[in-house]
């Protein structure tokens, strides 16, 4: 089965309380709910990780190589310098797709360049927890896909 894990960087477990009007009023445990359920309903596991630390995001990264065949991330602020972090992504070989809650491109200057941009397939930024659904399902699609491409 595909099994995609879903990464959630640093102050993104204050969600709910943190900034609504950029992030919305759900808890991080309300998101992973709704990530876990359209896992179920595409019939892909799901696996989700937060951590305020690059090091520890990194580490969980390397501890799921060959185990995992595409990753969801949410940087929050990483995604703006996290350089060890986009490396660590590179080295999984698998795609990623990277997510954020708020619309990254109508916000600060600094919020609008990101680093993980050029190593993600794609980015869903301004969609709240929706972008995290979509994500799922788009990357369970190009997993498939390319499956099916290596077989013929
Ligand atoms: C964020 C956007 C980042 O700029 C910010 O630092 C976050 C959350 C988002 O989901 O919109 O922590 O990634």
């Amino acid at each position: 089965m595909t099994t995609i894990l879903v990464l959630h960087g640093p102050n993104l477990n204050a969600l709910g309380r943190r900034d609504r009007h950029h992030y919305g009023t759900l808890t991080l445990a309300d998101i992973n709910r709704r990530i876990e359920e359209r896992a179920a309903s595409l019939g892909v596991e799901v696996e989700c990780f937060q951590s305020n630390h690059e090091g520890a995001l990194i580490d969980h990264l390397q501890g799921c190589a060959g185990r995992i065949d595409g990753v969801v991330i949410n940087a929050g602020a990483l995604t703006h310098y996290g350089l060890s972090l986009k490396d660590a992504l590179t080295d999984t070989g698998v795609p990623v797709v990277e997510v954020h809650l708020s619309n990254i491109h109508a916000r600060e200057s600094w919020r609008r360049h990101s680093v993980l941009a050029d190593t993600a397939r794609g980015q869903i930024a301004g969609l709240g927890w929706r972008g995290y659904t979509a994500a799922l399902e788009a990357l369970a699609g190009i997993i498939d896909d390319e499956a099916a491409e290596q077989a013929n």
